[in-house]
Parts: C-alpha cells; structure tokens; sequence
C-alpha cells in the first residue's frame, strides 16, 4: 500500500523536533481527520531556508510528507520553497495512496504558513503566498484529485 520511501520517512522521520526563535512558524490542521503539523523555519538574510523542522500529530502518511518536505525545502530560497507543492511531495515519496493525498497538502500548507509568518516578520513578499488558513479541509473540498 505504502511505498518504501513513505515507510522510511514514517520509521525515520528526519527533521523531527522545534527551532527556537525560529525566522518562521506555522501551524496548520485539517478538522475532518483532526490531524495537525507545525513547521519552523529559519531562514538566512540570502532568503535561503537554513533549517527546517517540524512536528506532526497526525497519520503516518502526514508525518512521511512533513519529514520529506523538510528536507525538499531545506537549502532551497524562500522562492523555490514555492515550488514545493504537495504534488513535489508526493512524487519525492514515489506516491501515495489517493484516501492519503490530504495529508501531503497539510505538509504544503504548513510550510506556506511558517513562509507567511517569515514574510510577515520580516516584511518580505513571496510570490503566490497566500494568508494561511488554519483548517485546510475547506479548502481541499474545492481540489480536485
Ligand atoms: Fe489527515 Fe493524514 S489522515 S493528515
């Protein structure tokens, strides 16, 4: 059901933990399954994300997304973060089953919500960032898989 990439970042999540005065936070959850993801960030005056971190009360397949779009975003400019899509996430685990593409978009969104708290912070504008909503599962109704 599972590939073997999910089945090690769900056995050996990377990334897993806090940053202390981190450059951005966000906290992200999904009502309908009651699953929830903080990011921390932090990101270098270069805008280039130095460290990424994240906790997960949720599902294993939202604990494999959140551990592995730590690691895609890592190293990446606030703007390539960008264009770490659920989708991103998804294929760097080599898929997911379609009853556990939701919890891929919570990673996205956590990261979008700790961008959005940098951008506030620092008064950066980032490309195509929107306000983060706390409770994804509206939005995911208007999504099509
Ligand atoms: Fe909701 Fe996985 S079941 S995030």
């Amino acid at each position: 059901m599972y590939s073997e990439k999910v089945m090690d970042h769900f056995n050996n999540p990377r990334n897993v933990g806090e940053i202390e005065n981190p450059s951005g936070v966000g906290t992200v959850g999904n009502a309908k399954c009651g699953d929830i993801m903080r990011m921390y960030l932090n990101i270098d005056e270069n805008q280039v994300i130095q460290e990424a971190k994240f906790k997960t009360f949720g599902c294993g397949a939202a604990v494999a997304t959140s551990s592995m779009a730590t690691e895609l975003v890592t190293g990446k400019t606030v703007k390539e973060a960008m264009e770490v899509t659920n989708k991103a996430v998804m294929e760097a685990l080599d898929g997911l089953p379609p009853v556990k593409v939701h919890c891929s978009l919570l990673a996205e969104e956590a990261i979008h919500a700790a961008l959005w708290d940098y951008s506030q912070k620092e008064h950066v504008e980032i490309e195509g960032l929107e306000p983060p909503v706390s409770d994804i599962s509206e939005k995911e109704e208007e999504e099509e898989y």
